[in-house]
């Protein structure tokens, strides 16, 4: 989509022989004597669209699509050919009688039409100045009368104005469907429908499985997505009637907007900066692992705040407790007292939650919720209601059979009233009820449970309260200038809180040293644990790091990153507030030769996952998009249910929404995980993240440390090693001997291969993080992994002693230190 000279010289003539021949030539509308070939486009009256043939970046297939013709970077909203691409620039669309678009290819077979059953005297083609390619009659403007429209088909990317849903005359159902890949545009395993059965819910489908849903519609957004709101950019809502029922939305403003299904099923909503030229992610879907469909079972409420995200809701214990500890929850739970009907059931208010899935409900509206609990009473197979239109306050929607798919959304969660046994209700309408975490084992592990409740409901009054005192005063004052910043809420605590909590920074509370400066352990007046990170008063670079550490961090939210409570400045100090990780960071237990002992397989495995988790939402689903670049065992820290949270942001960079990413001069993050590209030209991207998280995969497996590893058979550093041993087909060998023999060396061979294909040599080479989470979690053929960079301990040691300044390393025995060295690229260069 690029001009060069020949083309724009090309344009000239082509506009010459418009007007000479048949041609269409800047006109948004083919008739039935006139075609397009490749290098050609028609563009919409307005000029926001333009279709002809294009490529996807690294292919060379060619296809006929739209795409936006004002907008900078390429962007495709709709592909004719998906699944069948031309292979030569050959291709010819035309019009024929009596009202068919039609793909041939350079023998003349058909490729690619579209269909419809009408005829009409004179059809033409026009690209609709909402993106929309129309079949039609030449003097027809009734969309009712149009013969086909690719807005009845769309394929990745909902746009506005686009109807999501079903339509019951004609039996037609419009819904998205993923690209295959970033290169090809065939329709891939994810969908994404508004599902009208029962209530209108929007659902992710892979293939026929549900993966993520929406939540009922509210009347005001959906239940489960608090973060649509009402907003300048666009409208949006839920249209049901006899005729039709769909999701759709406007634009507001100039500014434009679109929802896209990626490849790897997130549900994107892209809006166009202008300013910076590049799309921003507005939303994205699933967020979090809450909102994997169903994970926790009936019954079963999911919250991303507890350790144990699953947990049954108040009055129900789990099916069955010992897979339920074992965090098999997909069997959820049962009443603590079985319902009886005929003796007089009631119904407990459960508040601040995504609503169960609607597949089995049924709705009216007008009632109020008075009238909805008698309805619900009479119906002895009606387990729960909850206002229909919040924005109203009317209506019912009444569930019949198990709940499914219940979320905490604690700040926008709704009310339902779910039915009890008349013993365990609360017929007077007491306050909300919540999750319990249910564990079975022991007492101490029941006390554990309760106090942790007890410590996120604190905190989060705590929190609430606070913020409401400290936004009206001190803002933090680090350039927070762009309007995304808005959202920003991270509570300031004082000073003098902080100087208690830690016993005036007392030795004994000290953790260990952070990229910028001492750690130590605090506790708050109510018992919290949190974690103190304290900027060093000479640190200039660390002043950097703490800001950008801050910045980053209060924008992402994910189970498996590391939760910053809030901040303190106060003069000089600068100091910022984290959520207490009992069991210290990774290398604590894999380096040390007791506390391996404690680490199982599974446990392993539950951690590799759960870092690449992290590390993918970070590069792809979070609204920043963050390269890390200092992943490294010492900075994956573990909660008290050995969950992995990714830690020290204080070197991430945020990446804009094309560039994957950057050259710096300034290195920064630790010899043994860097990549070759990144250690030795400074080169960084998601790929470089990729390959420090397979070397920390193969320290996990090996219970060894990259850096320093020593083996007697030859010169290799650990990462050597392992690809040694794997194209000797002894892969098993590498595994640490205190696992004895109790794993499964199917996930563990998966394992390694999956960690050698992350540390090849040629970042493009390297899976991207949705790739290895989908590889480490199915079965099935892995491509050969090619030689791993840097297998040579030597040639690390080369690239470093070619530096002009670098910091000393190693303090203390054990621990890992960070090493920052500043040079030039030229040195290293030769
Ligand atoms: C393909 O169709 C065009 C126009 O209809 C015709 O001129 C050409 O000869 C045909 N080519 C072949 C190979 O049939
Ligand atoms: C044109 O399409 C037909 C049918 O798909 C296919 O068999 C043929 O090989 C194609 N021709 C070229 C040159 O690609
Ligand atoms: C058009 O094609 C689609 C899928 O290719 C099909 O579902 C639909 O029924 C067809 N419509 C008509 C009118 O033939
Ligand atoms: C976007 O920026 C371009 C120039 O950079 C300007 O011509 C155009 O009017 C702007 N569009 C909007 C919607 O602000
Ligand atoms: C709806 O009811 C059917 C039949 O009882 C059941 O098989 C299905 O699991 C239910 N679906 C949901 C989402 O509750
Ligand atoms: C709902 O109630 C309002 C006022 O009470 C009435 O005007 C409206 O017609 C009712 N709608 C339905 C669908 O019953
Ligand atoms: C209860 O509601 C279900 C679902 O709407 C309905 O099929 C059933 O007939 C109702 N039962 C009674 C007794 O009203």
């Amino acid at each position: 989509m690029k001009k060069s000279v020949n083309d724009i010289l090309l344009l000239f003539l082509l506009s010459v022989l418009c007007l000479t021949q048949k041609i269409a030539c800047l006109t948004d509308t083919l008739t039935a004597t006139q075609s397009i070939k490749d290098g050609e486009t028609i563009i919409s009256a307005g000029g926001s669209f333009e279709l002809g043939f294009f490529s996807p970046s690294m292919s060379t297939n060619r296809y006929v699509g739209i795409w936006y013709k004002k907008i900078s970077i390429p962007t495709v909203v709709w592909v004719a050919n998906r699944e069948v691409p031309l292979t030569s620039t050959s291709g010819v669309l035309e019009v024929i009688k009596p009202g068919l678009l039609v793909l041939r290819n350079d023998t003349n077979n058909t490729i690619w039409s579209s269909n419809s059953s009408t005829s009409v005297p004179n059809p033409v083609v026009q690209l609709l100045e909402t993106g929309n390619l129309v079949v039609k009659d030449a003097n027809q403007e009734d969309p009712e009368m149009f013969l086909w429209q690719s807005f009845d088909y769309p394929t990745d990317t909902f746009l506005p104005g686009m109807k999501l849903g079903h339509n019951f005359v004609t039996g037609l159902e419009v819904y998205i469907s993923s690209w295959k890949s970033f290169e090809d545009p065939a329709p891939g395993k994810y969908t994404y429908h508004c599902d009208p059965t029962g209530y209108p819910q929007n659902f992710v489908k892979m293939g026929s499985s549900l993966q993520f849903r929406t939540g009922p519609w509210n009347g005001l957004g959906f239940s489960g997505v608090p973060s649509l709101q009402r907003n300048p950019i666009f409208s949006y809502e839920v249209v049901m009637n006899s005729k039709e029922v769909y999701y759709t939305y406007k634009l507001l403003g100039l500014t434009s907007t679109r929802f896209t299904l990626s490849p790897t099923g997130v549900g994107q909503r892209w809006t166009w900066d202008n300013q910076t030229g590049s799309w921003i992610i507005y939303l994205s879907a699933p967020n979090d692992n809450c909102d994997s469909y169903g994970l926790c079972g009936a019954y079963g409420g999911c919250d991303t705040d507890n350790s144990q995200i699953c947990g049954c809701l108040d009055k129900f214990s789990p099916k069955y407790p010992d897979k339920w500890a074992n965090r098999d929850w997909s069997n959820g739970c049962i009443r603590n007292v079985a319902l009886d009907c005929q003796s007089g059931d009631g119904f407990t208010k459960y508040s601040g939650f995504k609503l169960p899935d609607t597949h089995n409900s049924s709705y009216n509206t007008n009632t109020s919720l008075e009238e909805c609990r008698r309805i619900c009473l009479k119906n002895c197979s009606c387990t729960a209601y909850s206002t229909l239109d919040i924005s109203s306050g009317s209506g019912c929607l009444f569930w019949f059979g198990d709940l499914i798919d219940m979320k905490v959304i604690s700040a926008a969660g709704q009310d339902i009233y779910i039915r009890m046994a008349s013993s365990e209700s609360d017929s007077n309408g007491k306050k909300g009820k919540k999750l319990v975490i249910s564990l079975t084992l022991s007492l101490a592990m029941v006390l554990l449970a309760l106090s942790l409740v007890l410590l996120l409901q604190r905190r989060k009054k705590k929190r609430a309260k606070q913020q409401k005192e400290e936004m009206q005063g001190h803002i933090l004052s680090m350039a927070y200038t762009d309007e995304h910043h808005k959202d920003l809420e991270l509570p300031l605590f004082e000073l003098s809180r902080i100087i208690k909590a830690t016993d005036k920074f007392s030795f004994n509370n000290k953790l260990g040293e952070g990229g910028f400066g001492p750690v130590y352990k605090g506790l708050l007046g109510e018992g919290q644990e949190v974690a103190v990170k304290r900027l060093s008063e000479h640190s200039m670079q660390g002043l950097d790091e703490f800001k950008n550490e801050a910045i980053c961090i209060a924008k992402l939210q994910h189970r498996n990153l590391v939760k910053l409570l809030g901040c303190c400045i106060e003069g000089k100090e600068k100091i910022l507030i984290y959520e207490y990780m009992p069991n210290k960071s990774l290398d604590f237990f894999i380096f040390d030769e007791t506390r391996r002992t404690s680490l199982d397989w599974p446990m392993r495995f539950h951690i590799i996952q759960g870092i690449a988790r992290g590390l993918l939402y970070l590069h792809q689903d979070s609204r920043l998009r963050i390269i890390h670049r200092d992943l490294k065992a010492g900075n994956i820290l573990l909660d008290a249910d050995m969950n992995p949270k990714i830690s020290d942001f204080g070197t991430a960079r945020s990446f804009g929404g094309n560039e994957t990413g950057a050259n710096t001069s300034r290195v920064v993050g630790t010899h043994g995980y860097m990549s070759p590209e990144y250690a030795v030209d400074g080169l960084f991207s998601i790929k470089s993240d990729v390959f420090s998280f397979g070397v920390l995969l193969i320290e996990i497996v090996s219970g060894k440390r990259n850096r320093g590893f020593l083996n007697q058979g030859h010169q290799f550093n650990l990462l050597g090693h392992a690809w040694k041993l794997y194209k000797e087909e002894r892969a098993l060998e590498l595994v640490d001997l205190h696992l004895g023999n109790s794993y499964n060396s199917s996930e563990v061979l998966r394992s390694i291969h999956v960690g050698l294909l992350c540390v090849q040599q040629c970042p493009e080479d390297r899976p991207d993080m949705s790739s290895v989470i989908f590889m480490l979690g199915n079965e099935g053929q892995l491509p050969e992994a090619k030689q791993p960079g840097f297998f040579m301990e030597r040639n690390l040691v080369a690239a470093k002693n070619s530096s002009s300044t670098q910091a000393s390393s190693s303090k203390g025995a054990g621990k890992e230190t960070k090493e920052r060295f500043r040079r030039g690229k030229k040195n290293i260069v030769k």
